[in-house]
């Protein structure tokens, strides 16, 4: 595959190593208008399809087709509804007629266009649709820039569960674009950054410190910080992703704050109450606190992270939370539910301090439910 490295010094490109499958994240301000130019020597299809949301499209889809159109590409366009309803089957089927309708070929690349529910449909339609066709990620928040947009992690959600009907497809590229965050609304860039934050949490102190210094700056709209923090981000995602694509072990470190994250989402309905990226957050916190509890980690560590999440206006604990009726035991067993349960315990990412994120499955459910109890009794 073809490098799409910089041709502008305001890029900086990140190489994920996948062999065959390997690709460029490209982290840069403006990339809207130059994706045509950026993808026109790597792919040899005289068309492409751009897939975006109602969102997305009226603010950028006009200079990604212009760019392309600059480029030499046929482009179609289709809109798909935004938001995470979406990710369904019937917009999964809806979304891969209307591609088939606007003609492919094995060769024609998908170019997803938005934020982490385009992402993840169109990386699907992708995966499927002739039974594989190259995919393109232009992720325009901050979530999907520093995380759903890398790695091929490719899905819908089933009635029983988010992400659980899906395929690993890697893009061939992913352009991120900072300059797009610029129109997002500050609860998401905060929901974003939450993932942010988790980078250093795992494996990485300094990036942690550097944070603690400049969490203001990337979520209040400093360009410079933004680009070194997606950068930052996608690098350690990268190289998780390199080490094992399939997540058989390593991988499930990117979990940290996920495990109670997505039961707190699944009992918050999935609605707008408790967006992803905060529900993280907290998640992140607890995972701390337990960890801090069960004497893996410094106490110390876990106000840290406490701190720092709630010192940008993110969530930490049941305190913060607006849905009403939290229960210890609801929790754990949707925790029990999770993709990572594996012979039926749960898989809880849990720290040994900050930058040192470790995967445990010796946990009891019975622990975890003592834990959660406390965490919502604490509540004032
Ligand atoms: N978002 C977690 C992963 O990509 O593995």
């Amino acid at each position: 595959m073809r490098s799409v490295a910089a041709a502008t010094p305001r890029v900086d490109v990140q190489h994920v190593d996948l062999g065959a499958r390997s690709y460029d994240v490209v982290v840069g301000d403006g990339l809207v208008d130059e994706v045509g130019g950026r993808l026109r020597p790597m792919l040899s299809s005289p068309r492409v399809v751009v897939v975006s949301d109602a969102n997305v499209a009226p603010l950028y889809l006009a200079r990604v087709e212009r760019s392309l159109a600059a480029a030499g590409f046929a482009c179609s366009s289709v809109v798909v509804p935004a938001g995470e309803g979406t990710k369904d089957f019937a917009h999964l089927e809806d979304l891969v007629e209307r591609i088939v309708v606007v003609g492919i070929e094995r060769t024609t690349p998908l170019i997803a266009l938005g934020g982490g529910v385009v992402g993840d449909i169109t990386g699907l339609a992708a995966g499927l649709l002739l039974r594989g066709l190259p995919y393109v990620q232009v992720p325009t928040t901050l979530l999907s820039q520093v995380d759903s947009a890398v790695g091929g992690k490719t899905a819908i959600n089933s009635r029983h569960g988010k992400n659980l009907i899906g395929l690993f497809h890697q893009p061939c590229a992913v352009l991120a674009d900072v300059g797009t965050l610029a129109t997002l609304e500050s609860r998401q860039v905060r929901a974003g950054y939450a993932e942010v934050v988790k980078y250093g949490l795992i494996g990485n102190a300094a990036f942690f410190a550097w944070l603690e210094r400049n969490g203001a700056a990337v979520c209040s709209g400093d360009v410079d910080a933004r680009r070194r923090a997606v950068l930052t981000s996608c690098a350690a995602k990268g190289a998780i992703v390199a080490a094992d694509e399939r997540e058989a072990g390593e991988r499930a470190l990117l979990n940290l704050g996920h495990t109670f994250g997505h039961a707190l989402e699944a009992e918050a309905g999935y609605s707008d109450t408790l967006l992803h990226g905060e529900a993280v957050a907290v998640g992140m916190a607890l995972a701390f606190a337990l960890s801090a509890r069960l004497g893996l980690c410094p106490p110390g560590d876990a106000d840290r992270v406490v701190r720092h999440l709630a010192a940008v206006g993110l969530p930490t604990g049941f305190a913060d939370l607006v849905h009403g009726a939290w229960s210890a035991e609801a929790l754990v067993r949707h925790m029990t539910r999770d993709k990572k349960v594996q012979d039926g315990r749960i898989t809880l990412i849990l720290a040994h301090g900050i930058g040192q994120a470790v995967i445990r499955r010796d946990v009891e459910a019975d622990t975890v439910r003592h834990f959660l109890a406390e965490a919502v009794a604490a509540r004032p």
